[in-house]
This record gives C-alpha cells, sequence and structure tokens, in this order.
C-alpha cells in the first residue's frame, strides 16, 4: 500500500534525520511525532516542539516519559508564530514537522491558521542545512482547514527552485479529504 500522508511524513523523517540532529515539531499535539523525532535524533540530539495548549504538552510529556525520551526534547508552550525566541542564531536544523488542524479529541475550534503557518515557515526556513526538510501535513475537512491548504500551497509555489525543491504528495482519487503533504527541502 502507499504510504498515507501521515505515514508518509514519518518515512521522510526516516530518511533524512540522523543521531544528534536538531529538529522542530512545530505542532506537538499529542506528541507522536515528537516521540518520533526525540527517537531518530537520539539523547544527544535535540527536539524542540511547540504547542499553545496545555493539554499537548501534558499529553506529550507523559508520551514522552513514558518512553524515556523526555531527556532530548524542549516542550514550549508557544505559538509557532514566534518560534524565533526559541532558535538561536546559528542553530542548523535537519527537519521539522508541521501537523495541521487541531487536536485529536478536544477542542476542535483551536486549529492552525494559514497566516501563523506562514509565519513560521519563513521564520524556520533560513535554519534550515542542506538537504534539510520542512514537513507539512494539511488537512482540508474541517472549517478553515481549505483556506489554510491553499495558503500553504500558493506560498510553497513561489519558493525559488535554485533554493528548495518543494514536494506535493496527495491522492488524486480518494474520497473524504485524505491529508495530503508539502515538503520543502533546501538544496
Ligand atoms: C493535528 S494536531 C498535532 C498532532 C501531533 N503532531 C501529534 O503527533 O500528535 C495540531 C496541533 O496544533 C496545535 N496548534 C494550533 N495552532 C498552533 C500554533 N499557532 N502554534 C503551535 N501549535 C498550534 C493545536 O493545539 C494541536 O495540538
Amino acid at each position: 500500500m502507499l504510504d498515507s500522508a501521515q505515514r508518509f511524513s514519518h518515512t521522510l523523517l526516516t530518511q533524512y534525520v540522523k543521531p544528534n540532529d536538531f529538529v522542530i515539531d512545530a505542532t506537538m499535539g499529542n506528541g507522536h511525532d515528537t516521540l518520533f523525532l526525540a527517537q531518530l535524533v537520539g539523547k544527544q540530539g535535540k527536539v524542540i516542539a511547540l504547542d499553545i495548549q496545555e493539554q499537548a504538552l501534558q499529553n506529550t510529556t507523559q508520551l514522552l516519559q513514558e518512553h524515556s525520551a523526555l531527556d532530548q526534547c524542549e516542550l514550549h508552550l508557544l505559538n509557532h508564530a514566534n518560534i524565533y525566541q526559541v532558535l538561536n542564531n546559528n542553530m542548523s536544523i535537519s527537519a521539522a514537522i508541521f501537523n495541521l488542524g487541531y487536536l485529536p479529541k478536544a477542542d476542535k475550534t483551536i486549529i492552525t491558521n494559514g497566516d501563523t503557518t506562514l509565519q513560521s515557515i519563513k521564520q524556520i526556513l533560513p535554519h534550515l542545512q542542506k538537504n534539510g526538510l520542512i514537513i507539512l501535513v494539511l488537512y482540508d475537512g474541517h472549517t478553515g482547514g481549505l483556506e489554510e491548504k491553499e495558503s500553504v500551497i500558493n506560498y510553497t509555489s513561489s519558493l525559488p527552485q535554485k533554493e528548495y525543491h518543494v514536494l506535493h504528495y496527495h491522492f488524486l482519487n480518494q474520497q473524504n479529504n485524505p491529508p495530503q503533504l508539502i515538503a520543502i527541502q533546501k538544496r
């Protein structure tokens, strides 16, 4: 079976994230991506993870503790539009992931949106190392999701080809709005 967008995001991360790397989870949620990244970078690496909901921090902390992976993670209650506050000037990262939308099993009106997502991408781009990736998993089945998806696709389509490769991964014949993936790779 072909990878779903979520699974493909992990396939890409496995390919490009190495032990000791610095990486970002821009939408921590329940911590599944944070844990996945923490296991890839190992104890000498660093995962910076952000969310605007206290519940996300609590759930992620618990998951990381259960897997003895909290040491290499820095969790911030912070809007990813302000990610510059936790990035040092000289920090070079191999990957960042945005799993957009709302926190599963929580308030579905607290969602990511195109404006803050783009602000965050623009702050992370200068920190990408060669071949480094920003991965976005996009959902358009909820209110606001379609607008966010279009903003992300419009912006990333305009990135200069000499500096970045931009991949759009999506199924053409599936019903019920399956998630899509955008990957930006620094050349
Ligand atoms: C789909 S969930 C993330 C799932 C998560 N990556 C996981 O593995 O469980 C989206 C998350 O983005 C968070 N979020 C919404 N707007 C945000 C923002 N501006 N900055 C950071 N996080 C935000 C939500 O609170 C929610 O927890």
